[in-house]
Protein backbone atom coordinates (compact mmCIF):
# COMPACT_ATOMS: atom_id res chain seq x y z
CA UNK A 1 0.00 0.00 0.00
CA UNK A 2 1.24 3.59 -0.53
CA UNK A 3 2.66 5.64 2.12
CA UNK A 4 0.48 8.39 3.64
CA UNK A 5 2.80 11.61 3.21
CA UNK A 6 2.47 13.54 6.17
CA UNK A 7 2.08 17.22 4.94
CA UNK A 8 4.29 18.90 6.97
CA UNK A 9 3.67 22.40 4.72
CA UNK A 10 -0.07 22.30 5.55
CA UNK A 11 0.52 21.61 9.15
CA UNK A 12 2.98 24.19 9.57
CA UNK A 13 0.28 26.40 8.08
CA UNK A 14 -2.08 25.46 11.21
CA UNK A 15 0.68 25.91 13.65
CA UNK A 16 1.42 29.47 11.95
CA UNK A 17 -2.57 30.34 12.00
CA UNK A 18 -2.34 29.23 15.84
CA UNK A 19 0.47 30.92 16.68
CA UNK A 20 -1.48 34.22 14.82
CA UNK A 21 -4.64 33.91 16.94
CA UNK A 22 -2.02 33.76 20.32
CA UNK A 23 -0.23 36.86 19.33
CA UNK A 24 -3.48 39.07 18.64
CA UNK A 25 -4.88 38.13 21.78
CA UNK A 26 -1.66 39.03 23.23
CA UNK A 27 -1.84 42.70 22.00
CA UNK A 28 -5.26 43.20 22.28
CA UNK A 29 -5.79 41.40 25.74
CA UNK A 30 -2.38 43.00 27.04
CA UNK A 31 -1.04 45.03 25.11
CA UNK A 32 2.55 43.04 24.59
CA UNK A 33 3.32 41.80 20.84
CA UNK A 34 6.53 39.25 21.25
CA UNK A 35 9.40 39.71 19.55
CA UNK A 36 12.24 37.46 18.05
CA UNK A 37 15.81 38.66 17.45
CA UNK A 38 17.58 36.36 15.05
CA UNK A 39 21.39 36.92 14.59
CA UNK A 40 23.56 36.14 11.68
CA UNK A 41 27.54 36.32 11.73
CA UNK A 42 29.02 36.32 8.08
CA UNK A 43 27.24 35.14 4.49
CA UNK A 44 27.01 31.36 4.70
CA UNK A 45 24.17 31.63 1.39
CA UNK A 46 21.83 28.64 3.02
CA UNK A 47 21.69 30.44 6.38
CA UNK A 48 20.56 34.01 4.71
CA UNK A 49 17.78 32.13 3.23
CA UNK A 50 16.84 30.51 6.62
CA UNK A 51 17.11 33.55 8.77
CA UNK A 52 15.29 35.87 5.74
CA UNK A 53 12.48 33.12 6.17
CA UNK A 54 12.26 33.63 9.77
CA UNK A 55 12.02 36.92 9.78
CA UNK A 56 9.06 36.90 6.57
CA UNK A 57 6.96 34.48 8.89
CA UNK A 58 7.60 36.49 12.10
CA UNK A 59 6.26 39.50 10.72
CA UNK A 60 3.31 37.23 8.90
CA UNK A 61 2.02 36.32 12.70
CA UNK A 62 2.17 39.99 13.70
CA UNK A 63 5.21 39.40 15.88
CA UNK A 64 8.09 41.94 16.05
CA UNK A 65 10.79 40.73 13.77
CA UNK A 66 14.60 41.99 14.49
CA UNK A 67 17.58 41.72 12.55
CA UNK A 68 21.50 41.34 13.32
CA UNK A 69 23.39 41.25 10.22
CA UNK A 70 27.13 41.25 11.94
CA UNK A 71 30.21 40.75 9.55
CA UNK A 72 32.66 37.07 9.13
CA UNK A 73 34.92 38.53 11.30
CA UNK A 74 32.70 39.94 14.06
CA UNK A 75 34.64 39.54 17.45
CA UNK A 76 33.41 37.33 19.68
CA UNK A 77 33.32 40.30 22.69
CA UNK A 78 30.89 42.28 20.02
CA UNK A 79 28.84 39.73 19.57
CA UNK A 80 28.76 39.22 23.15
CA UNK A 81 27.77 42.52 23.94
CA UNK A 82 24.83 42.15 21.25
CA UNK A 83 23.65 39.36 22.88
CA UNK A 84 24.04 41.07 26.67
CA UNK A 85 21.73 43.73 25.17
CA UNK A 86 19.24 41.66 23.34
CA UNK A 87 18.59 39.53 26.86
CA UNK A 88 18.11 42.83 28.92
CA UNK A 89 15.66 44.12 25.83
CA UNK A 90 11.96 43.78 27.67
CA UNK A 91 11.16 44.28 23.79
CA UNK A 92 12.58 40.81 22.85
CA UNK A 93 11.25 37.53 23.98
CA UNK A 94 13.36 34.83 21.74
CA UNK A 95 17.13 35.48 20.41
CA UNK A 96 18.25 32.63 17.85
CA UNK A 97 21.75 33.06 16.91
CA UNK A 98 22.49 30.80 13.85
CA UNK A 99 24.83 28.45 13.42
CA UNK A 100 26.79 27.60 12.00
CA UNK A 101 29.08 30.05 13.80
CA UNK A 102 32.62 31.76 11.71
CA UNK A 103 35.01 29.49 12.71
CA UNK A 104 36.96 31.95 15.05
CA UNK A 105 33.83 32.12 17.26
CA UNK A 106 32.89 29.59 20.38
CA UNK A 107 29.97 28.32 19.32
CA UNK A 108 29.67 26.93 23.20
CA UNK A 109 30.26 30.41 24.83
CA UNK A 110 27.86 31.78 22.41
CA UNK A 111 25.00 29.67 22.96
CA UNK A 112 25.59 29.79 26.82
CA UNK A 113 25.48 33.40 27.00
CA UNK A 114 21.89 33.76 25.59
CA UNK A 115 19.08 33.77 28.18
CA UNK A 116 17.71 30.46 28.79
CA UNK A 117 14.14 32.12 29.38
CA UNK A 118 15.13 33.84 25.48
CA UNK A 119 16.85 30.58 24.05
CA UNK A 120 14.14 29.66 21.32
CA UNK A 121 16.29 27.48 20.05
CA UNK A 122 16.99 25.29 22.76
CA UNK A 123 20.55 24.80 22.81
CA UNK A 124 21.35 26.78 26.09
CA UNK A 125 22.77 24.01 28.17
CA UNK A 126 20.08 24.61 31.13
CA UNK A 127 17.51 23.44 28.42
CA UNK A 128 19.74 20.57 27.25
CA UNK A 129 19.49 19.67 31.18
CA UNK A 130 15.54 20.18 31.53
CA UNK A 131 14.82 18.32 28.80
CA UNK A 132 16.99 15.79 29.71
CA UNK A 133 15.17 15.34 32.75
CA UNK A 134 12.15 15.52 31.58
CA UNK A 135 11.25 19.06 32.63
CA UNK A 136 9.46 22.29 31.48
CA UNK A 137 12.11 23.88 29.26
CA UNK A 138 12.28 25.63 25.67
CA UNK A 139 12.34 22.33 22.83
CA UNK A 140 14.60 22.34 20.21
CA UNK A 141 12.43 23.15 16.60
CA UNK A 142 13.37 20.29 14.06
CA UNK A 143 12.49 17.92 16.98
CA UNK A 144 9.78 19.29 18.39
CA UNK A 145 8.39 19.87 14.84
CA UNK A 146 8.55 16.31 13.61
CA UNK A 147 7.63 14.87 17.41
CA UNK A 148 3.96 16.91 16.87
CA UNK A 149 4.15 15.26 13.37
CA UNK A 150 4.35 12.08 14.70
CA UNK A 151 2.07 12.39 17.85
CA UNK A 152 -0.30 13.86 14.92
CA UNK A 153 0.05 10.77 12.60
CA UNK A 154 -0.32 8.04 15.13
CA UNK A 155 -1.60 9.84 18.34
CA UNK A 156 0.11 7.95 20.89
CA UNK A 157 3.92 6.81 20.35
CA UNK A 158 4.06 5.14 23.24
CA UNK A 159 6.09 1.98 22.98
CA UNK A 160 7.14 2.35 19.77
CA UNK A 161 10.74 1.31 18.57
CA UNK A 162 12.29 4.71 16.91
CA UNK A 163 15.65 4.46 15.54
CA UNK A 164 17.41 8.14 15.25
CA UNK A 165 20.46 7.90 12.69
CA UNK A 166 22.71 11.14 13.55
CA UNK A 167 23.56 12.51 16.94
CA UNK A 168 23.94 16.06 16.23
CA UNK A 169 22.92 18.44 19.21
CA UNK A 170 21.04 20.39 16.89
CA UNK A 171 18.37 17.20 15.73
CA UNK A 172 19.61 13.78 16.80
CA UNK A 173 20.36 13.91 20.47
CA UNK A 174 17.08 16.74 21.52
CA UNK A 175 14.83 14.28 19.16
CA UNK A 176 15.89 11.04 20.94
CA UNK A 177 15.21 12.84 23.95
CA UNK A 178 11.64 13.56 23.16
CA UNK A 179 10.43 10.33 21.88
CA UNK A 180 12.29 8.66 24.90
CA UNK A 181 10.05 11.15 27.03
CA UNK A 182 7.11 10.22 24.92
CA UNK A 183 7.72 6.51 25.86
CA UNK A 184 9.68 4.95 22.87
CA UNK A 185 12.42 2.74 22.82
CA UNK A 186 14.66 4.40 21.28
CA UNK A 187 18.17 3.99 19.59
CA UNK A 188 20.40 6.63 18.54
CA UNK A 189 22.69 5.38 15.16
CA UNK A 190 25.53 7.40 13.54
CA UNK A 191 28.70 7.13 11.89
CA UNK A 192 29.86 3.87 13.53
CA UNK A 193 26.52 2.11 14.03
CA UNK A 194 27.50 -1.33 13.29
CA UNK A 195 24.80 -3.02 11.09
CA UNK A 196 23.14 -0.08 10.58
CA UNK A 197 21.12 -1.09 7.77
CA UNK A 198 19.13 -3.65 10.13
CA UNK A 199 19.23 -1.74 13.35
CA UNK A 200 16.96 1.11 11.07
CA UNK A 201 14.96 -1.97 9.70
CA UNK A 202 13.98 -2.96 13.56
CA UNK A 203 12.12 0.83 13.67
CA UNK A 204 8.49 1.68 13.80
CA UNK A 205 9.83 5.35 13.36
CA UNK A 206 12.87 5.98 11.90
CA UNK A 207 14.14 9.76 11.57
CA UNK A 208 17.13 10.44 9.60
CA UNK A 209 19.51 13.51 10.68
CA UNK A 210 22.77 12.93 9.07
CA UNK A 211 23.09 15.13 6.04
CA UNK A 212 24.39 13.12 3.56
CA UNK A 213 21.40 12.91 0.59
CA UNK A 214 19.42 9.68 0.27
CA UNK A 215 21.85 7.81 2.43
CA UNK A 216 18.90 5.45 3.55
CA UNK A 217 17.54 3.10 0.85
CA UNK A 218 14.14 1.86 1.23
CA UNK A 219 15.01 -1.91 1.45
CA UNK A 220 16.08 -0.68 5.17
CA UNK A 221 12.70 0.51 6.00
CA UNK A 222 10.38 -2.08 8.08
CA UNK A 223 7.08 -2.35 6.39
CA UNK A 224 4.60 0.03 7.57
CA UNK A 225 7.21 1.96 9.46
CA UNK A 226 6.99 6.11 9.67
CA UNK A 227 9.75 7.67 8.20
CA UNK A 228 10.64 11.30 8.99
CA UNK A 229 12.95 13.10 6.50
CA UNK A 230 15.15 15.78 8.28
CA UNK A 231 17.75 16.04 5.54
CA UNK A 232 17.62 19.17 3.20
CA UNK A 233 20.98 18.34 0.60
CA UNK A 234 21.02 20.32 -2.60
CA UNK A 235 22.40 18.04 -5.66
CA UNK A 236 22.88 18.98 -9.05
CA UNK A 237 19.97 17.96 -11.34
CA UNK A 238 20.90 18.31 -14.96
CA UNK A 239 17.94 16.24 -16.23
CA UNK A 240 15.98 19.91 -14.99
CA UNK A 241 18.15 22.01 -17.21
CA UNK A 242 22.16 23.83 -17.37
CA UNK A 243 23.17 24.11 -13.86
CA UNK A 244 19.52 23.45 -12.32
CA UNK A 245 19.47 21.58 -8.91
CA UNK A 246 16.99 19.64 -6.56
CA UNK A 247 16.55 19.56 -2.87
CA UNK A 248 16.41 15.65 -1.70
CA UNK A 249 16.85 14.18 2.11
CA UNK A 250 18.82 12.07 3.73
CA UNK A 251 15.94 8.89 2.53
CA UNK A 252 15.51 7.64 -1.00
CA UNK A 253 12.13 9.62 -1.21
CA UNK A 254 10.95 6.81 -3.90
CA UNK A 255 12.00 3.22 -2.37
CA UNK A 256 11.19 4.38 1.32
CA UNK A 257 7.59 5.70 0.26
CA UNK A 258 7.34 2.07 -1.31
CA UNK A 259 7.77 0.41 1.84
CA UNK A 260 6.75 3.35 4.00
CA UNK A 261 3.12 3.68 6.16
CA UNK A 262 4.28 7.16 6.65
CA UNK A 263 7.00 9.57 4.77
CA UNK A 264 7.92 13.79 5.56
CA UNK A 265 8.42 14.33 1.72
CA UNK A 266 11.60 16.71 1.00
CA UNK A 267 10.72 19.87 0.75
CA UNK A 268 7.54 20.63 2.13
CA UNK A 269 7.87 17.95 5.20
CA UNK A 270 10.19 18.75 8.46
CA UNK A 271 11.44 22.19 7.25
CA UNK A 272 8.00 24.21 7.14
CA UNK A 273 7.55 22.75 10.78
CA UNK A 274 10.86 24.06 12.47
CA UNK A 275 10.13 27.78 11.41
CA UNK A 276 6.92 27.07 12.38
CA UNK A 277 7.76 25.78 16.40
CA UNK A 278 10.05 28.68 16.56
CA UNK A 279 7.61 30.97 16.13
CA UNK A 280 5.55 28.82 18.68
CA UNK A 281 8.39 28.76 20.90
CA UNK A 282 8.46 32.63 20.68
CA UNK A 283 5.33 33.05 21.80
CA UNK A 284 5.84 30.66 24.79
CA UNK A 285 8.83 32.25 25.50
CA UNK A 286 6.85 35.87 25.50
CA UNK A 287 4.02 34.15 27.75
CA UNK A 288 6.62 32.96 30.37
CA UNK A 289 8.36 35.83 30.75
CA UNK A 290 5.12 37.79 31.11
CA UNK A 291 3.79 35.04 33.76
N1 LIG B 1 21.38 26.09 11.74
C1 LIG B 1 20.74 25.01 11.25
N2 LIG B 1 19.63 24.73 11.98
C2 LIG B 1 19.58 25.66 12.96
C3 LIG B 1 18.67 25.90 14.01
O1 LIG B 1 17.69 25.18 14.22
N3 LIG B 1 18.96 26.96 14.81
C4 LIG B 1 20.05 27.75 14.62
N4 LIG B 1 20.25 28.74 15.47
N5 LIG B 1 20.92 27.55 13.65
C5 LIG B 1 20.68 26.52 12.82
Amino acid sequence: MAATVIDGKAFAATVRGKVGEHVARLKADHGITPGLAVVLVGEDPASQVYVRSKGKMTVEVGMKSVEHRLDADTSEVDLLALIDQLNNDPEIHGILCQLPLPKHLDEDLVINSISPAKDVDGFHISNVGLLGTGQKSMVPCTPLGCLMMLRDHHGSISGMDAVVVGRSNIVGKPMAQLLLNDSCTVTIAHSRTKDLPDVVRRADIVVAAVGRPEMIPGDWIKEGATVIDVGINRLDAPEKGEGKTKLVGDVHYESCAARAGAITPVPGGVGPMTIACLLANTVTACCRANG
